[in-house]
């Protein structure tokens, strides 16, 4: 019995886990099974946590329900290794929700290397089950952050609290969760997505000299209310800006913009670090990270080469769109690892080199010519410099236009729940479609915006570049 009432000990997941052989069998040889991403031997998945490279390897850690793929039962983190962002090692479960502290389940986290170590931290979960009157959001949960030391990232370490219910501002609710760490001048801070009482989101700073002792220093908000919770902080430094990046939940759509239940949207700070403050920069409406169906929760962290790379999980709570493996026992991935830079004042992503690898023959092409069964693997770049419309037909019926200043990605008939996304921009000049068997990831502009959606639909028989002025494509064949 896997639930939220359990706690789960890894004893217990292997118990279970010693049954599901011929279902993990017969999940991994599925076709729909993506080439060059991660996704989860059984269930379900969601966030990415606790990100860290060590040696030339990858640590990559997810939010984990493999008990049930629609995501009844409770989450543990699972933990996988990359060296190349094409193939990933999956080393099964190394948290689980089998204390007081994570009762309930083991949230979202980070994790942060200093002096050799690994720090973990993430939040428990625990609710209360004594009484049937409970709201789990004034009342009947606890969020602990906790903390884990450790040089070995297959065992995480004793779990400590670093933050705990009596230690959030006399505002906020019981949610607060998703820690993330970031260091400037010597100063720790943590950065935790937060609910005030009165349902509005904004992000809790602690600071700390040490990693272990934290103390509450201030918030992040806005002035008006957007979302009810803010979830999965990322607080960054990048090209000499300092970049949020936090999932408001409940945001009400505005016209092609938060069109999903829950919003990944990013923010310019401006800090004064002596104080410390933190203050959203500029007016108007916050840019959405990835204008897909499925982005969500991502996370960041620099890597050896001094890349900021960026996971996001390809899925979204609560949406209507549907992803048609739940039936067959697994649902969810995360997105392809994208570099992030600023330019011109945008965050801008773009696929991690190491997925080039997988570029096999190339076919190049002009406005008007088509490639010939493209099949659902291919990495698709089209130059289009002052073109005034252009199609491109990435799947059966999927169709990805530009088109009087809007960008539109068309999920067809079969998309599940997804029809339409659309983006305003003022000019197109480059394309990139990263299509992976059940996976689309389109990057506009050089990554200016980004739109990630699963697709279920079969592969078109045929791609034209159709376009009204020039343009070009080159498109690339992937295969291992
Ligand atoms: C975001 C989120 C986090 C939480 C985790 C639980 O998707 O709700 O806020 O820590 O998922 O799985």
């Amino acid at each position: 019995m896997f639930d939220q009432k359990h706690r789960v000990t890894r004893s217990d997941y292997e118990l279970w886990r010693a049954g599901q052989d011929e279902t993990a069998a017969r999940i991994a040889a599925d076709p729909d099974r993506l080439l060059f991403h991660a996704e989860p031997e059984l269930g379900w998945l969601n966030d990415p946590n606790g990100l860290v490279q060590v040696g030339d390897t990858y640590h990559i850690y997810h939010q984990y329900d493999p008990f049930d793929a629609a995501h009844g039962g409770p989450v543990l983190w699972n933990h996988l290794t990359t060296k190349d962002f094409v193939t990933y090692e999956n080393r099964g479960p190394a948290l689980f929700p089998d204390s007081d502290l994570d009762s309930s389940g083991a949230y979202s986290g980070s994790a942060f290397m200093h002096d050799g170590k690994i720090h973990y931290f993430y939040t428990g979960n625990v609710k209360h089950f004594d009484r049937d009157d409970y709201d789990y959001v004034l009342t009947g949960r606890d969020q602990n952050q906790i903390h884990m030391v450790t040089e070995n990232p297959d065992k995480l370490g004793e779990k400590h609290i670093a933050v705990g219910p009596v230690d959030y501002p006399d505002d906020i609710s019981t949610h607060v969760r998703d820690p993330k760490i970031l260091e400037h001048d010597g100063i720790y801070y943590m950065v935790l997505g937060a609910r005030t009482k009165d349902d509005r989101g904004c992000v809790l700073v602690y600071t700390s000299h040490d990693l272990e002792c934290w103390k509450y220093a201030t918030r992040i908000e806005l002035g008006e209310k957007f979302g009810f919770m803010w979830e999965c902080p990322d607080l960054f430094e990048l090209d000499g800006e300092l970049i949020l990046v936090c999932c408001p939940q409940g945001v009400p759509a505005d016209g092609w913009r938060y069109q999903n239940p829950h919003q990944c949207v990013w923010f310019r700070i401006e800090a004064d670090w002596e104080a410390p403050s933190f203050k959203i920069a500029g007016q108007g409406m916050p840019p959405m990270v990835d204008a897909g169906f499925d982005f969500y929760a991502p996370q960041s962290f620099a890597d050896a080469d001094g890349r900021r790379i960026m996971i996001g999980w390809a899925g979204c709570p609560d949406a209507t769109a549907q992803n048609p493996t739940v039936e067959r026992g697994w649902q969810c991935a995360l997105t392809v690892p994208r570099v992030l830079n600023m330019r011109d004042g945008k965050l801008c992503q773009w696929p991690a080199r190491e997925v080039e690898q997988l570029r096999k023959e190339r076919v190049s092409v002009t406005a008007g010519e088509t490639v010939g069964s493209p099949g659902r693997l291919f990495d698709a770049v089209v130059s289009c410099r002052g073109t005034k419309s252009i199609e491109l037909e990435v799947r059966e019926g999927v169709v990805v236009c530009f088109a009087s200043g809007m960008l539109t990605l068309d999920m067809g008939d079969e998309g599940y729940g997804r029809d339409k996304r659309s983006v305003e921009l003022d000019e197109l000049y480059c394309l990139r479609v990263l299509s992976d068997a059940t996976m689309l990831e389109v990057f506009v502009n050089d990554g200016e915006v980004a739109l990630t959606s699963r697709t279920y639909s079969s592969a078109a028989p045929a791609m034209q570049l159709r376009a009204e002025g020039d343009a070009s494509m080159e498109f690339y064949r992937l295969a291992r």
